[in-house]
């Protein structure tokens, strides 16, 4: 089982480095640019869930190319709050290697969300967007950010949950994820497995209140909860207790 675990994971982070290069067009394209909204909109409410004008330490988990880096970046400085460290930590060195370019000036860290080479309660945020599906020791990752959290810390979780419900919007989103998706997807990257891999990898995931159990059971309280764009992303904000 471990090794089945660990092959799978290292299959993820293959995939991640074989698009990396076509990572951000195939995401604008895919979600009509509202992706980056979905960003900014976590962002502006961590901010004012944190009340601080001064923010010692961002890390940001499966980075990727750095886009949630950047909205850290420009909507702390939209809002007069200054961020000394903003930390991108990823597994795929490919897709670091393209966010190094659009965010040269802060730190790109080799690593997976369950073994951070970080000191205890260092961190005011811990985010991830759409990076914890891909955790395959998702507990362990969990975990880990509540050890790398400063108390009454925050613990950004942006993820397309599984959407357990029958009406008309959710059979509207899987129709849209499990047929035009990886089309869409395979043109632009030319890598249709990874982009039949993400709706697959979306049914296998939880749900958003299976998220919000696992939080509280690794002492991470969820003080913000809401579905985007007819639930297609949930945005879960949670202060370390
Ligand atoms: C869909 S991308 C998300 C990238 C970026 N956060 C964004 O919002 O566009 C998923 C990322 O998760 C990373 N990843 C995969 N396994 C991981 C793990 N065990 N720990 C941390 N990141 C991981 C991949 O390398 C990839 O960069």
């Amino acid at each position: 089982m471990a090794e089945e675990n660990r092959d799978k994971q290292e299959n993820i982070i293959k995939m991640c480095n074989e698009i990396a290069k076509t990572y951000d067009i195939a995401n604008r394209v895919l979600s009509m640019g509202i992706d980056k909204l979905w960003r900014r909109k976590a962002c502006t409410m961590a901010f004012d869930f944190y009340d601080k004008k001064q923010i010692d330490t961002i890390v940001d988990v499966a980075c990727g190319t750095g886009d949630l880096m950047i909205d850290w970046e420009h909507t702390g400085a939209s809002k007069g709050i200054s961020v000394t460290n903003i930390i991108g930590i990823d597994p795929s060195v490919g897709m670091m290697e393209v966010g190094k370019t659009k965010i040269p000036h802060r730190t790109f860290v080799e690593a997976g969300a369950e073994s951070m080479p970080l000191e205890d309660e260092t961190a005011d945020f811990i985010s991830i967007s759409y990076g914890i599906r891909n955790v395959v020791k998702r507990e362990e990752g969990l975990k880990e950010f509540a050890r790398v959290l400063k108390k009454g810390g925050l613990c950004v979780i942006l993820e397309f949950t599984k959407n357990d419900k029958d009406d008309f919007p959710a059979k509207l989103t899987k129709f849209y994820m499990n047929n035009l998706m990886p089309h869409i997807g395979g043109l632009v990257s030319k890598n249709k497995d990874a982009y039949t891999y993400l709706p697959e990898s979306i049914e296998a995931f939880i749900t958003t209140k299976q998220m919000c159990d696992e939080l509280k059971a690794v002492g991470l309280e969820p003080v913000f909860v809401k579905g985007y764009s007819l639930d297609m992303s949930t945005t879960f904000i949670a202060r370390k207790i």
